[in-house]
C-alpha cells in the first residue's frame, strides 16, 4: 500500500512537470483541491452562512480549479516533449505490453489517469452544478450586493413571501427565462462592480417574467373565496395613542371559475375577458384603458387630460403586478410601520406621545441609518427628559423599548444609502394619493357612450368601522353602536 501511494505520487509529480503549463495547473490543483473540498463541504452543511463565501467557492475558487485541470491537460497533450507524448500512444502500450514483468505499470498507468479522470469529472460536475444553484440562491441573490439589495432584502424578509427564494418571482420556471434573467443578472453584477446602478432602482421592472406564470404557481385567484373581513389597526397621536380600527370587508372576489361568474377585486384576471392599458413609463398615470369581453367587443375608456403623461408609452395586458406591485418588498408609509410597532407591542403603549414623537422623529431626513437611529434616540430621549422626567427615571426599560421599535420602524423601511425613503416605492393596491385602483377607477376616463370605470366604494369594500376606537370585532359585525357613539 505505502509502496503504491508512492509511486502514485512520483508518478503525479512527473505527469505534472511534463511542462511548464501543466507544472501550473498542478499546482494551482493541488493547493485548491483540498480546500475547496473542505469549503464545499461546510458550504454543504450550511456551516458557514456568510454569502461572500459562497461566491469565493464557486465564483471564484472552482473556475480557478477548472483552469488549472485543463492547464494540466493542455500542458501534457500539447507542451510535452516528444518522448512523453508517447505515454499516450499505442507502442507504448505494445511495448509495455510484450515485456514480461510490465503489466503491474500498466495498472498502475491505467488506474493513475482514471483517478485523474475521474477526480476531474467530480470537481467540474460538483462546481459547475453548485455555481450555477449558487447564483439562484436567496443569499446570493440578496445579500451580496449588500448595500444594493439590502432594502428589498430586508422588506422581503419581513413579508409574508419571507420563504419564497427570489426566483421563484424573478425567474420562475422555464429556459428562455432563465437565461434572460441570467444576463440581465450579469449586467446587474456589471453594474455593481462599476458603481453605476440607480439609486433607488427604478421600478416596474421591464425583465421581471410575466407574473401570472409565477404568482399562479401558487395562488389561483380563479378558485379565491368570495370576501374577507380586513381589520387595520391604527394608534391616535394623543397622549394615549388612542388605538382605533378601519374595519371592512374587502371584495376579493375571484376569476371565475368552473361555470361560476367573474366577480369582484379579482374580477381583472379571468380568461375570459382582458383589461390592458397604455401609461407612462412608471405606469402610474394611464392614457387609455381598453377591455375586451367574451364576445371580444372592445370597450376603450380614454381621458381628456394627459399632461401628466411622461416617458415612452407602452400597452400592458393587465396582470397581477400592476396591482400587487409590492407583495413582497413591502416599503410601508411612517404611520403604518409605526401603528404595525405598537399593535404587535414592539413599542409599549403606555409612553404617552410616543405615536405623535415618534412620527416626527422618523420623517426628518437623516443621511445614513447610523445617524438616523442615534438621532431618533436623540431626539425621543431629550424630549421624554423634558417632558416626562419621571418616566426617564422610573420606566427605564419601557422607554429604551420603545426608542428601539421606533429605530427599527425607520431602518426597516428608509434606506439612504439607496436613496429609499417614506414615498420612493408605493403599492398599487390601495388608492391613497389616488394611486393605486384610482388610476382607472375615477372618473376621469370616458368610453364613447360616456360610461366610466366605477368608483362606487362599495365595489371594491363595505367599510364597517373608519378609526373608531376598537372595540371586539363581533360587535362590529352585528351592528351595534360603540361606545363612544
Ligand atoms: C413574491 C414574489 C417576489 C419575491 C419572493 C421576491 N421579489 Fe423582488 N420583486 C417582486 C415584484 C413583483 C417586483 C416588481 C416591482 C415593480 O415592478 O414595481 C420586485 C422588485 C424587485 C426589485 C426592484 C426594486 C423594487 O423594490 O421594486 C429588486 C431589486 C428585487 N425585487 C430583488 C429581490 C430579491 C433580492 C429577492 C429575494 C431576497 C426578491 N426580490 C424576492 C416580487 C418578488
Ligand atoms: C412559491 C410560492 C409563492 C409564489 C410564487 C407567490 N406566493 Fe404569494 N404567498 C405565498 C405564501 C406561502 C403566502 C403566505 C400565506 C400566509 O401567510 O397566509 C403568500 C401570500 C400572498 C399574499 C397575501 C399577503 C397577505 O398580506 O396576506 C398576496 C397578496 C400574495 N401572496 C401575492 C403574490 C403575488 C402577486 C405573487 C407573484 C408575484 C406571489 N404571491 C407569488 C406563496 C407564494
Ligand atoms: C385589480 C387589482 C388586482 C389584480 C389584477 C390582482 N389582485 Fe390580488 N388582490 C387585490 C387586492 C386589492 C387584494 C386585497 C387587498 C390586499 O391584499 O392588499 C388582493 C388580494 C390577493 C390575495 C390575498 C387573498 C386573501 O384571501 O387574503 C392574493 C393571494 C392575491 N390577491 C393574488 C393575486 C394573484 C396571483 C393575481 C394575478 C393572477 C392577482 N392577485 C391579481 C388586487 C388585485
Ligand atoms: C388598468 C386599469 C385598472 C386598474 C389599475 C384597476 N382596475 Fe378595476 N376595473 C377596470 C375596468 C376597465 C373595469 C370594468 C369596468 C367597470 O366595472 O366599471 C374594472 C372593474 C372593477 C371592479 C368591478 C368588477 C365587477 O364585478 O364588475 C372591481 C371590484 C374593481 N375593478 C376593483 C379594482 C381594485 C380594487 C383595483 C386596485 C387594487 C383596481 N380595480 C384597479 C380597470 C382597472
Ligand atoms: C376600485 C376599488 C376601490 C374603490 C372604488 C374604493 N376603494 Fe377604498 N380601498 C380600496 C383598496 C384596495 C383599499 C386597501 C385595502 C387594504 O389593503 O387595506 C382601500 C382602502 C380604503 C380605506 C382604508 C384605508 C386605511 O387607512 O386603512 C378607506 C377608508 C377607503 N378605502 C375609503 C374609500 C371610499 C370612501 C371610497 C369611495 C369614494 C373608496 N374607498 C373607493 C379599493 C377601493
Amino acid at each position: 500500500m505505502a509502496e503504491l501511494s508512492t509511486t502514485i505520487i512520483k508518478k503525479l509529480i512527473n505527469f505534472f512537470t511534463r511542462s511548464r503549463c501543466s507544472l501550473l495547473g498542478g499546482i494551482i490543483v493541488v493547493i485548491l483541491f483540498p480546500i475547496l473540498l473542505v469549503s464545499i463541504l461546510l458550504d454543504m452543511q450550511g456551516i458557514v452562512e456568510n454569502p461572500y463565501f459562497g461566491f469565493l467557492i464557486y465564483m471564484i475558487m472552482g473556475p480557478l480549479f477548472v483552469i488549472g485541470l485543463l492547464l494540466i491537460i493542455g500542458g501534457t497533450l500539447f507542451c510535452g516533449g516528444k518522448e512523453d507524448i508517447g505515454i499516450i500512444v499505442v507502442e507504448y502500450f505494445q511495448e509495455q505490453l510484450s515485456r514480461p514483468g510490465r503489466f503491474t505499470r500498466i495498472r498502475r498507468f491505467v488506474f493513475l489517469t482514471s483517478l485523474i479522470t475521474f477526480m476531474t469529472f467530480v470537481v467540474v460536475g460538483v462546481v459547475t452544478y453548485t455555481g450555477f444553484h449558487y447564483t439562484e440562491t436567496v443569499s446570493f441573490c440578496g445579500q451580496f450586493c449588500h448595500t444594493v439589495m439590502e432594502p428589498e432584502y430586508v422588506t422581503y424578509k419581513n413579508s409574508p413571501h419571507s420563504q419564497v427564494p427570489c426566483v421563484e418571482c424573478h425567474i420562475g420556471e422555464g429556459a428562455e427565462w432563465l437565461t434572460r434573467s441570467k444576463f440581465s443578472g450579469a449586467r446587474q453584477l456589471f453594474a455593481v462592480v462599476f458603481d453605476s446602478y440607480d439609486r433607488p432602482i427604478s421600478t416596474p421592472i421591464r425583465a421581471l417574467r410575466p407574473s401570472r406564470a409565477t404568482c399562479e404557481g401558487c395562488h389561483r385567484p380563479e378558485v379565491f373565496h368570495g370576501d374577507k373581513l380586513y381589520v387595520n389597526d391604527k394608534f391616535l397621536p394623543d397622549e394615549k395613542n388612542t388605538h382605533v380600527q378601519t374595519v371592512m370587508v374587502m371584495r376579493i372576489g375571484s376569476g371565475g371559475y368552473s361555470g361560476r361568474e367573474a366577480h369582484g377585486i379579482h374580477w381583472h384576471v379571468s380568461e375570459n375577458h382582458s383589461v390592458s392599458y397604455v401609461a407612462s413609463s412608471d405606469r402610474e398615470n394611464m392614457a387609455k384603458v381598453t377591455l375586451v369581453n367574451a364576445a371580444n367587443q372592445k370597450k376603450v375608456y380614454r381621458r381628456e387630460d394627459v399632461s401628466a403623461l411622461v416617458g415612452t408609452m407602452e400597452e400592458r395586458l393587465m396582470d397581477c403586478v400592476d396591482c400587487h406591485n409590492r407583495p413582497s418588498h413591502i416599503f410601508k408609509g411612517p404611520e403604518a410601520a409605526l401603528d404595525e410597532k405598537l399593535s404587535t407591542g414592539i413599542i409599549p403603549r403606555e409612553i404617552p406621545y410616543i405615536k405623535r414623537q415618534a412620527l416626527a422623529a422618523i420623517t426628518r431626513k437623516y443621511s445614513s441609518q447610523d445617524i438616523a437611529r442615534r438621532s431618533i434616540a436623540k431626539e425621543l430621549m431629550d424630549w421624554y427628559r423634558q417632558q416626562y422626567p419621571e418616566i426617564v427615571a422610573q420606566q427605564k426599560d419601557v422607554l429604551a423599548r420603545a426608542v428601539m421599535g421606533v429605530q427599527e420602524a425607520y431602518v426597516e423601511n428608509v434606506f439612504p444609502g439607496m436613496n429609499i425613503d417614506w414615498e420612493t416605492y408605493v403599492s398599487f393596491t390601495c388608492h391613497i394619493n389616488n394611486g393605486g385602483c384610482f388610476r382607472c377607477h375615477n372618473d376621469e376616463f370616458k368610453s364613447e357612450d360616456g360610461d366610466t370605470i366605477t368608483t362606487d366604494c362599495n365595489a371594491c369594500h363595505i367599510i364597517l368601522a373608519e378609526e373608531e376606537p376598537a372595540r371586539d370585532i363581533i360587535e362590529i359585525l352585528k351592528g351595534s353602536s360603540s361606545a363612544g357613539m
